[in-house]
């Protein structure tokens, strides 16, 4: 897996660790519970990955020996924003490396009468503009509803660079289009598959995210 034609996605490091957890998740006969559990494992790898590419500034602090340790302090604030249903999923995991970080919540769903994204509700961070965002949602297929989540960001004043959007598997074409349209936002991912089936599911993929974290 290459992240070569783009400036901004980064993949997370496929050890055999992180392959080892995306062979759980992706394997059809794994139950609810496990499911859960590997899938929060990555969760928080993504969060601790997006963490990463937060700007920082020196700080020197003493120790215990009463030394000087030159280190660094993050710089500015961040919130969360979950694309409803699936991203809700990825809520936990940020809130476990950034404690009371506030979160936003965006519900997009298909319209019935033109089966385009249709936005309808949105509810954000009234200083979203002067925070960082995790754009949360796992799993980036057509790219529809990222693109249009993040067009609603950007409308509420937040820069492209500011946003972060963390998910758990890729399709090219998700990230051709969504790279196209917002060159400039970091894509944090652990999986670029290879594309989308007749229904519109990730291939190989791990079928529908949300059922399977919340319902099966
Ligand atoms: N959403 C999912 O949950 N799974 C896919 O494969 C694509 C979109």
């Amino acid at each position: 897996m290459s992240t070569e034609p783009y400036k901004n996605v980064h993949l997370l490091n496929q050890s055999n660790q992180l392959v080892g957890l995306y062979t759980i998740i992706r394997d059809k006969n794994t139950a609810r519970p496990d499911f859960i559990f590997y899938s929060d494992r990555i969760i928080r790898l993504l969060v601790e990955e997006g963490l990463n590419h937060l700007p920082v500034e020196p700080l020197t602090v003493r120790t215990h020996t009463d030394k000087p340790f030159d280190g660094v302090s993050f710089i500015g604030k961040i919130c969360g924003v979950s694309i409803v249903r699936a991203g809700e999923s990825m809520e936990e995991g940020l809130r476990d490396c950034c404690r009371s970080v506030r979160i936003g919540k965006i519900l997009i769903q298909r319209d019935e009468e033109t089966a385009k994204p249709k936005l309808f509700f949105e509810k954000l961070p009234e200083d979203i503009a002067q925070r960082y965002v995790f754009l949360l949602d796992p799993m980036l297929a057509t790219g529809g509803s990222a693109i249009m989540a993040t067009d609603v960001l950007i409308k509420r004043g937040v820069k492209p660079e500011r946003i972060y959007f963390l998910n758990l598997i890729c399709s090219k074409e998700g990230i051709d289009k969504y790279h196209a349209a917002f060159p400039d936002v970091k894509i944090v991912t652990g999986a670029i598959d290879q594309g989308l089936d007749e229904n519109r599911y990730l291939i190989p993929g791990l079928g529908d995210f949300g059922d399977r974290y919340y319902c099966l």
